[in-house]
Order: C-alpha cells, then sequence, then structure tokens
C-alpha cells in the first residue's frame, strides 16, 4: 500500500475531475453516479443472461480498438477485459510490459500516441496519480482503472454483482472485508455503500480502511449505507452476509510478506471465522488467493463460496461498463 498521504491526494484529485461514465473515463466507483451504477448493473445481468443464451445485443466497440496497459501481473482483469472487447465488436492491443507506463517514455507521451490509434486503454498501474496523468494528457481517449495502488473499481462493480445474485437486494446486508484495508477494500466499501449495504471492515491496528475513506462513502451511501472499521475480526463477522477478505500483502509489498504473516496471522479467514458469520454467510475473495494464508482451503473451497462467480463476472461487469462507456 501506498503512503496514506498520497493516496488521499490522488484521490482527491480524482474526485475532482470525475464526470461520470457519459463523460470520459472509469477510474473510480465514485466516478459513477447512483443511476449508472444502477443501470451497469442492470446491463451486467442482460448481457450475462445473453451470453448464456450464444448472444449479445450490443457491440458499441465495432471498428474500435482498445489498448491493455498493465504494469502489473493479471490473470482474471487482463483475461475478461480482451473477451470483453472481442464480444462487444473490439479489438485489442497489448503493448508489453515495457513498453506501458513512464518505463520507456512518459505517461504523458504514452497516452497520446495511443490517443491516435486507439479509442480506450484499459491501465493496470501503481499510483492512481500515474493513472489520472494518463486520462488527463488524452482527451479523446476512455480510460478504465484496471487496479491502481488506491482502487480496484471493476473488481468491485463485479463484486456487488455477485452479492446481489446471491443476496437480492443488498439494502440493509451486511458484507465484512477482513484483512489490508486496501484498494479491494475500498472500491468494495465505495459501491456497496451505494447499494445501501453496512460494510464492516476489520484489520490490524495500522493497517485499517484510509479515514477519507470513510468520508467518502458517507458521502455517497444510498439507503442506511455505511462503513465500520475495527480491529476485532470475530465481532466483524458476526451476524454478516458475507465475508470477504484479499492477501495479505498486495502487489508491489513482497518485501513485506514476512512481517505480514504475522501482523495478520489472527485475521485468516478460516472455518472457525466462517462458523462466527454463521452458515448462510457468503465467503468472497477476489483471488488470487494465497491458500493457507490468508483463507483455508476449506473456506475456499466450501458451499459458502462464491469467489469463482466473482471471477466469472468480471467478464459480464466489465462488458457494461465499456457499453456504458462507449454507446
Ligand atoms: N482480482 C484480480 O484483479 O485478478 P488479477 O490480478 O488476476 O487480474
Amino acid at each position: 500500500m501506498t503512503d496514506p498521504q498520497v493516496r488521499s491526494f490522488s484521490r482527491a484529485k480524482a474526485r475532482g475531475i470525475a464526470r461520470g461514465l457519459r463523460a470520459k473515463d472509469f477510474l473510480s466507483v465514485l466516478d459513477l453516479s447512483h443511476e449508472e451504477l444502477d443501470d451497469t448493473l442492470a446491463l451486467a445481468a442482460q448481457l450475462k443472461a445473453e451470453r448464456a443464451l450464444g448472444r449479445t445485443s450490443v457491440t458499441p466497440l465495432a471498428g474500435k480498438h482498445v489498448a491493455l496497459l498493465f504494469d502489473k501481473p493479471s490473470l482474471r482483469t487482463k483475461s475478461t477485459f480482451t473477451i470483453a472487447v472481442r464480444e462487444l465488436g473490439g479489438n485489442v492491443i497489448d503493448p508489453a510490459a515495457d513498453v506501458a507506463l513512464g518505463s520507456r517514455e512518459t505517461v504523458t507521451d504514452v497516452a497520446k500516441n495511443l490517443e491516435r490509434w486507439v479509442a480506450g486503454a484499459i491501465v493496470r498501474t501503481f499510483a492512481q496519480a500515474r493513472l489520472l496523468e494518463f486520462a488527463g494528457a488524452a482527451p479523446s481517449l476512455k480510460v478504465v482503472n484496471a487496479l491502481t495502488d488506491e482502487e480496484h473499481p471493476c473488481q468491485a462493480i463485479a463484486d456487488v454483482l455477485t452479492l446481489r445474485e446471491h443476496l437480492g437486494d443488498l439494502r440493509g446486508r451486511t458484507v465484512t472485508f477482513v484483512g489490508d484495508g486496501n484498494n479491494v477494500a475500498v472500491s468494495l466499501a465505495h459501491a456497496a455503500v451505494m447499494l445501501g449495504m453496512c460494510v464492516r471492515v476489520a484489520s490490524p491496528k495500522g493497517y485499517e480502511l484510509p479515514k477519507p475513506i470513510i468520508a467518502e462513502c458517507a458521502r455517497v451511501a444510498r439507503w442506511g449505507g455505511l462503513v465500520e472499521v475495527t480491529n476485532d475480526p470475530i465481532a466483524a463477522v458476526t451476524g454478516a452476509d458475507a465475508v470477504y477478505t484479499d492477501v495479505w500483502a498486495s502487489m508491489g509489498q513482497e518485501e513485506q510478506i514476512d512481517a505480514r504473516e504475522t501482523i495478520f496471522a489472527a485475521f485468516q479467514v478460516n472455518e472457525s471465522m466462517m462458523d462466527a458469520a454463521g452458515p448462510e454467510a457468503l465467503f468472497l475473495h477476489c483471488l488470487p488467493a494465497h491458500r493457507g494464508h490468508e483463507v483455508t482451503d476449506a473456506v475456499m473451497d466450501s458451499p459458502q463460496s462464491v469467489v469463482f462467480d466473482q471471477s466469472e463476472n468480471r467478464l459480464h461487469a466489465q462488458k457494461a461498463l465499456l457499453a456504458k462507456l462507449f454507446t
């Protein structure tokens, strides 16, 4: 995780240029109005049903190219965006990581080149500020956040789609995120409170959800949605409708793995923690999972686990986001 002040700065900057899907980019869940979030989820469900029948009713990317720029590894995000672009009628280009953002030429120059060739760019990088610089340099290029150090908004849209499929209306439901208050927790909190959920985030001291996120969530929450932060994972999962976790050390934090194994040990989602949540509670994970660390095999492979539904829903959610951006 990056320094909290840097994260706060870049997020504040993001809010300054955010204009909603109809304008240009999808860099944060907070770029969506409530209506746009509702419409995106409805379209994702529609596209999922159509795909099961071998159909796609919308091809807004026909004749267009989209660039995939990934500064970090990816299985799910890159695969599902590739399929999504193609199923919406478009083509992808996939420049090698060594020519991506800011390593061979400036971020701005990369954006200005791509703008001449492609209609959109799916970008996974480090600081949100770098993504903002890229998007700001290319006014006619539609840019999607495929994960930054601060936010993972495409994951969150798939997550709430999955929760809705299993729980129905999310108003008044509770999802507990157990672990690092990281980019996945941030975007989940944004999306879930916009749908009226209670989001509990249980983290070790010093690894809590950043305080500015709580204010952001209060600003966009509907129907009594709220965020609660605690250092007690068992209390946090008790009575929850869903328990969510992520790796203890995110990409770029590899040197912290050993220290975090100790710090996060009491935050492992295991059978005992799921017992506290109750037999009806769902288990979610954005993946990749480090089995035996933040989650046990028994939980990952249990009937309560919906992790592969989440993974499938990355495709449907991202197709809907792209369709909204390019229509
Ligand atoms: N959850 C997620 O973003 O997976 P990848 O890192 O494989 O894209």
